[in-house]
This record gives structure tokens, C-alpha cells and sequence, in this order.
């Protein structure tokens, strides 16, 4: 096939797209399919792969001074001109915002070239974690019970009353509509709330708070709509953030997870039902926390997880005796059949 990967971008996770598109392209090349590499902030003109490529993820999250934050009108000039017109499919190996979001995946329907994953709505809805929650709350998925703060409407008090009402400390800040842990901060106490607000308000203009959930992280990898083989997440010091996730060894990780069989299939029917919620489609990621008592909680649903060394799904497939390539090609091919 004349596959099209696009990777990098404007995003914050823009390194951690480098990082799985390098290894996707290596993949999909060996498999015999021709690769043309795309940089979507570099517009019609493409930089030299090899070149692209040649940078390594730093361990430290990257802060919005970091982020750049202009670029995104090369997007129209990278999938309109920069993409072949012989392209037969897109593989879309780019993570956050206007890459996981609908965005790109919009502009691919107007070239009318089919890509891998989900659709532009699932896109759009599993990129904004408040709107997730009330889609998961309606159909019965189950989720930390939560509230948000708009940057239109910043009434701290409001916040802290609405919080000890609801569940109290310890909390989750996060920004809606980032992924890999970026400005996220689990708060112990009041007293910290209103900077770790103002931390996520530094990369959206929502912000939501989730209870804590103390106990397990699992993690369910979707490929063809079907579940794979559960993910228990062991950070070896604190939680899962952008340090755990992407440094090699600092993070345990068992596949299959040490769970029961009869919890681990209701833990997967749970992930593919919440992947369904959204209208997902191809693959993809869902995450939950497991509390002592057996209760498991979604906290959110990867329409385009991680294809690094260190990622996730990658590993999930091999415990299912798919191997990487396998694994690339399949969601090439899978979007080849349900779009
Ligand atoms: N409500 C919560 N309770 C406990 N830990 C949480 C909660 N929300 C997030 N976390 C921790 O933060 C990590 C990242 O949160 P998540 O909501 O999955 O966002 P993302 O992966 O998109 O950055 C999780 O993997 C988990 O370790
Ligand atoms: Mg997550």
C-alpha cells in the first residue's frame, strides 16, 4: 500500500508522536508498504526524514512556554499538498491537540483518503475528558465522580464548595484535553488547589477535578473493536505521569494483568462498551483505576495511544501473539474496511 504517516505537529505530546511515528514507519516499510513521512507544522515543505526523526523524548513533561502554540494553518498545506495524491491510506500517528481531536481527521475527509482510527465526532469526544464523563455517566460507564471551572468563570470558592460537597481530597486537576499526564496534579489538600488549577489553566480553558482513586491502574488496548489482553500500570515511585510514562524502567508493567479471569472479562466488555459510548472505532486505549473494594472507575478513553518503545498497546498485542508489524499493518487495514 502507498500509506501516508503523519506524526509530530504542534501538540505538547508532539515528541511522543516522533517517537511511535519512527517506529510505525520502520514497521510498515518492512512489511513491504511504501512510507511518505509527514510533519504536519511543516506545511508543503516536508524536512528531510532522517532529520525528523533524529531527537530523542526528554524525561520532563513540556511546559506551554515549550509548546508551540502557532503552526496549526501549515496543517491545511501538509494534508492537502504535502500528502500524495496516490495515497491510499493515512496512518495518523499524532497524539493531543489538533491531531487526536477530530482536527486532522476532519481535513482527511476532505481529501477523501480513508485513516486509521476513529472519526472526526469520536475524535473531537474522546479528546474532551468532561464531555466523556457525561457520556460515560448517561450509559453507565463508571467514572470518578468529578466537577470543572471554566477560565470564563474562575470562582475558586465556588470550586473548593462544589469539591467537598462532591468527594473531597485527595483530587485530580487536570486539563480536559491533554493527554500524557500534562498539567495534571493530584492535590492532597485545599491549600493546593488554586495552583494546581492554575496549572491546567495554562494549557485549556476548562478544568476538571476528579475524586482521587486510591488502589490498581489497568489499562484495556482496543484493536478491531475488540479487547486485548488487560495492562496492570506499576510506576516503581508516585504515579503514572510523563516521567513514568516515558523513561524505560521506571514503570512495572504486567500483561496479561494479575486479575481474576471472570473481573478481567467484565473489565474488557466495560472498555469496548466505553469505546462503543463514544463511536470509537479501530484502536485504541481505555484507562481505569481499580479501588480496594473492587470497584473499577474510566477515567478516559486514547483514540490514538502511544506506539513507542514504552507504550502500551504494542505491548498489550504481543501478549495476544500480535507482533508489532502485525499490529500496524491491521490498523492500516482495518481502516481500509470500516470507513
Ligand atoms: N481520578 C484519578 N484517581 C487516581 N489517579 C488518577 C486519576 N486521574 C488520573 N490519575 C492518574 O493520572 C494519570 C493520567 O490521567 P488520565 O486521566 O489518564 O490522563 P492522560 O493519560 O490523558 O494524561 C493516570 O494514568 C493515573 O495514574
Ligand atoms: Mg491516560
Amino acid at each position: 500500500l502507498k500509506i501516508a504517516l503523519i506524526c509530530g505537529g504542534i501538540s505538547p505530546e508532539r515528541e511522543v508522536s516522533l517517537a511511535s511515528g519512527k517506529k510505525i514507519t520502520q514497521a510498515l516499510r518492512q512489511r513491504g508498504h511504501t512510507v511518505a513521512v509527514i510533519d504536519p507544522a511543516a506545511g508543503h515543505d516536508q524536512p528531510d526524514e532522517d532529520e525528523l526523526f533524529s531527537f530523542s523524548i526528554k524525561s520532563e513533561p513540556p511546559s506551554k512556554n515549550g509548546i508551540r502554540s502557532e503552526g496549526s494553518r501549515k496543517y491545511l498545506d501538509a494534508v492537502n499538498i504535502a500528502v500524495p495524491d496516490d495515497t491510499e491510506a493515512v496512518f495518523i500517528a499524532l497524539h493531543g491537540t489538533w491531531g487526536e481531536d477530530g482536527r486532522i481527521q476532519a481535513l482527511l475527509e476532505f481529501r477523501g483518503i480513508p485513516y486509521t482510527g476513529s472519526g472526526v465526532l469520536a475524535s473531537a469526544l474522546a479528546m474532551d475528558k468532561i464531555v466523556t464523563k457525561k457520556l460515560f455517566h448517561d450509559a453507565g460507564v463508571p467514572t470518578p465522580v468529578w466537577t470543572s471551572i471554566a477560565v470564563a468563570d474562575p470562582d475558586i470558592n465556588a470550586l473548593k464548595g462544589r469539591i467537598n460537597e462532591k468527594f473531597g481530597y485527595p483530587a485530580v486537576v487536570k486539563p480536559p484535553d491533554q493527554g500524557s499526564t500534562v498539567g495534571l496534579t493530584i492535590v492532597s489538600n485545599e491549600s493546593d488547589l488554586e495552583h494546581a488549577v492554575d496549572v491546567a489553566f495554562r494549557f485549556s480553558g476548562n478544568v476538571l477535578v476528579e475524586s482521587y482513586i486510591p488502589g490498581r491502574e489497568l489499562t484495556v488496548s482496543i484493536l478491531e473493536g475488540r479487547a486485548l489482553p488487560i495492562i496492570e500500570i506499576r510506576p516503581k515511585q508516585g504515579f503514572y505521569d510523563y516521567h513514568n510514562k516515558y523513561t524505560p524502567g521506571r514503570t512495572d508493567y504486567l500483561v496479561p494483568a494479575p486479575v481474576d479471569e471472570e473481573f478481567g472479562k467484565r473489565l474488557q466488555a466495560i472498555a469496548v462498551h466505553a469505546f462503543s459510548v463514544l463511536g470509537c472505532k479501530g484502536f485504541g486505549r481505555v484507562d481505569f483505576r481499580y479501588n480496594d473494594a473492587g470497584q473499577v472507575f474510566c477515567l478516559e478513553v486514547n483514540t490514538i495511544p502511544g506506539m513507542t518503545d514504552t507504550s502500551l498497546v504494542p505491548k498489550a498485542a504481543l501478549a495476544d501473539g500480535i507482533s508489532y508489524e502485525d499490529l500496524c499493518e491491521r490498523i492500516v487495514l482495518d481502516s481500509l474496511s470500516c470507513k
